[in-house]
């Protein structure tokens, strides 16, 4: 009888822990996750939040990259062939649309997908996407300050790097 008492105290007891876990679990920021190339729901929340900051100077912020993107790889230059405010104007557009779109991303996949096929005629390499990822970077960094602390940084790498990936998947299949 004694026996039986204590096996279920110990049992209820098990329970509650297992309980309050699965609670901490739920509360805490999943920062980090199973599978390191995808965004976690804080991960998107912070590049969202970040974005905010990043969206009242977008003019500032496309001449900057350029100017970071002309300085890390000078040889692009070339590719550009319009205006480069119409052209900042354009890609700033298409990042606010993708990083709307984080928490589903297969809403933009087939546009990206586009898009990438599109930068083959625009003579760009799959090379090329690291340069502009770090002069994004770049970017994200003088204009954020502070702002732009480590977890930012990394949600931001991965959320490019999906960005990236599916527009190199399609034009160049790797
Ligand atoms: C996440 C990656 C990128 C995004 C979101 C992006 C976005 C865009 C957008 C929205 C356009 C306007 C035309 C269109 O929609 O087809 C464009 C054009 C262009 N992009 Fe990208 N791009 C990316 C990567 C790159 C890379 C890696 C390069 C290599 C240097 C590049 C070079 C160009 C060039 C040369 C044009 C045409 C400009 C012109 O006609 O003057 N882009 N890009």
């Amino acid at each position: 009888m004694m026996y039986g008492i204590l096996f279920v105290v110990i049992g209820l007891a098990c329970l509650l822990l297992m309980q309050n876990i699965q609670k901490q679990k739920q509360t805490q920021p999943q920062y980090r996750q199973e599978d390191p190339s995808a965004l976690s729901a804080y991960q998107i929340q912070l590049i969202q939040a970040s974005w905010q900051g990043i969206i009242p100077i977008k003019e500032q912020a496309a001449k900057l990259f350029y100017a970071r993107l002309f300085e890390l790889d000078p040889s692009v230059k070339k590719l550009f062939k319009g205006k480069l405010d119409y052209q900042g104007d354009k890609l700033m557009t298409t990042l606010n649309v993708v990083v709307n779109s984080l928490d589903n991303l297969e809403q933009v996949e087939t546009m990206l997908q586009a898009m990438g096929k599109r930068h083959i005629i625009y003579g760009v390499e799959a090379a090329h996407f690291e340069t502009v990822g770090a002069a994004l970077l770049s970017v994200l960094e003088q204009g954020l300050g502070d702002n732009f602390t480590e977890e930012v940084k990394e949600a931001w790498v991965i959320a490019y790097s999906l960005i990236a990936d599916t527009m190199k998947q399609a034009a160049y299949g790797s």
